[in-house]
């Protein structure tokens, strides 16, 4: 394999980043993750057994690499010193990346988090991340995707972090897909798990409407529907319905999986055939952009929740891709994105 360009895995979990990278000519050259299921299923899958705990690993035993990629648990940080910057990371995991960037200067780091990060702690945090890339020399972009928009059929909305050393990324270089729907997506046969009619109500088509994300809301199941306090004929209002008991139609696309869930309580709805059944543990891989191939964790709570916590994979290997035009593609990177020395992002919050 001719390799373009050499990554960390940080933070691995199952190994999403890992696919969209190596899809595009990444070598992997270090991956750590603390969990030892996820660990296993990384294994069976690359061949490889990520290292441990990121907080135990001294980065200069790390191998030299080009893009740090990681999906990071967010933590509040530390405000006493009030700088905000790498120094006020101590204690958090986001430390053990910036002391990994600090000794190793890698080209990109690719960071990816949910989009409540930009809120969280009031805003310290994602202050404290930016400044503190900043401070260790890296230009800073930042944008929320969304996955529906690089042919997933799933609504998950992150925060991607490109920090680069030479020229600003520039996210209007990403590339995104027309849409396709949970119906492109469905498993042809399996064991499926249906509602019988008792079990759901669909509400009228007048009410039916196609969410500005995507999403058909088309009913509710029957159990456990929240119907106190509320008005005679509005139970069609998707809001008196808690999440895992709402349905959505096939012929739009899927809320965002969870990152809690262990039972994959996700109902979709057929017009065609006129039935309701459970999305599989397949399909909602495939709603993550994981390949058919994909071994999973044989116990399913788990394999739901290791589904939940990962990146969808289409939606960061077109990140990549743009990161290869822009930083790697000598002939590309020197025409569209002249170096510019000192060209920071400065966070104004
Ligand atoms: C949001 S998930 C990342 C999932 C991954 N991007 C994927 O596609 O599967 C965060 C991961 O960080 C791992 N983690 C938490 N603390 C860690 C530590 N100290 N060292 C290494 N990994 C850690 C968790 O076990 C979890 O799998």
């Amino acid at each position: 394999m001719d390799y373009k360009f050499k990554y960390i895995d940080l933070f691995s979990g199952i190994g999403g980043f890992r696919f969209a990278m190596d899809s595009v000519g990444g070598e992997c050259v270090f991956s750590s993750e603390i969990n030892e299921y996820c660990k296993n299923v990384y294994l069976k899958n690359f061949g490889d057994y990520p290292n441990g705990d990121i907080t135990k690993i001294d980065e200069n035993i790390i191998p030299d690499f080009d893009i740090l990629c990681a999906g990071f648990p967010c933590q509040p940080f530390s405000i006493c010193g009030k700088k905000l910057g790498f120094e006020d990371t101590r204690g958090t995991l986001f430390f053990d990346i910036c002391r990994i960037i600090k000794t190793k200067k890698p080209r990109v780091v690719l960071l990816e988090n949910v989009k409540h990060l930009i809120h969280h702690n009031n805003g310290s945090t994602f202050r404290t991340i930016i400044n503190s890339l900043n401070g260790l020399g890296y230009n800073v972009s930042f944008k929320i995707l969304n996955s529906k928009d690089f042919g997933v059929a799933q609504s998950r909305e992150r925060i991607i972090i490109v920090a680069t050393l030479n020229s600003t990324f520039d996210f209007d270089d990403v590339k995104t897909t027309s849409p396709v729907h949970i119906k492109d997506i469905l498993d042809k046969d399996g064991n499926f798990e249906f509602l019988s009619k008792e079990e759901y109500t669909i509400i009228d088509k007048q009410y039916i409407k196609i969410q500005p994300t995507g999403l058909i809301f088309c009913g509710y199941r029957n159990k456990g529907t929240w119907k106190k306090g509320v008005r005679p004929n509005t139970e069609y209002l998707s809001r008196v319905h808690r999440q895992p008991n709402r349905i959505y139609s096939i012929n739009g696309i899927h809320p965002t999986i969870p990152s809690q869930e262990t039972s994959g309580r996700y109902w979709i709805y057929s017009p065609e055939e006129d039935t309701v059944r459970k999305l599989t543990l397949n399909e909602c891989y495939k709603l993550m952009g994981f390949p058919e191939n994909f071994v999973k964790d044989e116990n399913k709570a788990r394999a739901y929740l290791q589904c939940g916590n990962a990146v969808v994979i289409p939606m960061v290997k077109e990140i990549a891709k743009s990161i290869i035009r822009q930083q790697f593609d000598k002939h590309n990177y020197e025409k569209i994105r002249p170096v510019a020395n000192n060209r920071q992002l400065v966070c104004n919050f």
